[in-house]
């Protein structure tokens, strides 16, 4: 994939940020989300890629804009296909909160999981820690080797969970083991993103959160070279059925981050919506100046580019 697609990206994910973080503190997310879908569709399809979006927002019939199987971008250029999370983090970004992001992923076609819109089991580390971990151990042995390949002590690490109800048991094995935890509100890409980022202070994603956030993160994690499993978890046997037409076999399989997002040519782009870990949220400046906050990250090359850019109003 041409690595100035890159940057053609973060122009979507900017535009998206932008327009979702006009609605900041309102208490209105569905306007926060449409404003992001809305110019995220709309710069997308400047570019001139022959583009499908794998992971929107939703099934055709329940959204209008950027649905699974939308064709996107001019149609001239590469197939490629695209997972968008326009505001990451609706409630959020309603209440004024931290760690809002407008997020998209991009590979060639056939190299991102087309996830259904269920829940997923996750587990996030960093490049240090890679494969040693996985779904199928137990919290304490992750923890252990977790503790061994980053030279902690068990009692050192600080593991990211999403802040729910569901978590509890998830919760009490991790302080039964003797691990610090931080607990996060929403936003568990972020969390993700966190693990593999060297002075995030943070050693891991555990616990169950979104399947296409899931998705997203891998893309991350796959250009950080960090690691990452999934496992769908599905609240009904309809949830289930919808996996297995979504193409997944055997929907209980462990995903391996070669299955969530395998392509060595993977790209991932975030701009920050509200004031987040590792990226700032948008700031309207005086007269008219928007300041965003974005990274650009490419697994075929590893770099993780921050940019920060001025937008004009009246240009
Ligand atoms: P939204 O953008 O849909 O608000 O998602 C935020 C989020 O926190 C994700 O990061 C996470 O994967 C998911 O919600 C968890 O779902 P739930 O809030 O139902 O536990």
């Amino acid at each position: 994939m041409d690595k100035n697609l890159a940057l053609e990206f973060v122009r979507v994910t900017e535009a998206a940020a932008i327009s979702a973080s006009k609605w900041a503190g309102k208490g209105d997310s569905n306007s926060a989300d449409q404003a992001a879908v809305t110019a995220m569709r709309e710069r997308l399809n400047f570019i001139d890629i022959a583009g499908t979006v794998v992971i929107g927002e939703g099934e055709r019939d329940e959204a209008p804009m950027l649905f699974i199987g939308e064709k996107v971008g001019t149609g001239k250029g590469m197939k490629i296909d695209i997972a968008v999370d326009p505001l990451e983090g609706t409630g959020v970004t309603a209440r004024g909160g931290e760690n809002a992001l407008a997020v998209l992923a991009a590979a060639p076609h056939g190299k991102l999981l087309n996830a259904p819109d269920t829940y997923m089991e996750k587990i996030a580390v960093g490049p240090i820690v890679g494969n040693a971990v996985s779904l199928e151990r137990s919290v304490g042995e992750n923890l252990k080797s977790i503790a061994k390949k980053t030279g902690k002590e068990v009692n050192e690490l600080s593991i990211v969970i999403l802040d729910r109800e569901r978590h509890k048991k998830l919760i009490d094995d991790v302080r039964a083991a003797g691990a610090r935890i931080k607990l996060i509100g929403d936003g568990d890409v972020s969390g993700a993103i966190a693990s593999a980022m060297p002075g995030s202070n943070v050693d891991a994603l555990f616990g169950i959160g979104g399947a296409p956030e899931g998705v997203l993160a891998a893309a991350a994690m796959k250009c950080l070279g960090g690691y990452m499993e999934g496992r769908l978890a599905f609240r009904n046997p309809e949830e289930r059925k919808r996996a297995i037409d979504y193409g997944l076999a055997d929907p209980d399989k462990i995903l391996k981050l070669e299955d969530l997002a395998g392509g060595k040519e993977t790209m991932f782009v975030a701009t920050g919506v509200t004031d987040g870990t590792f990226l700032k949220g948008v700031a309207f400046e005086p007269h008219g100046v928007i300041r965003t906050h974005s990274v650009v990250m490419r697994a075929k090359s590893g770099t993780v580019r921050y940019v920060e850019a001025i937008h004009r109003h009246s240009h």
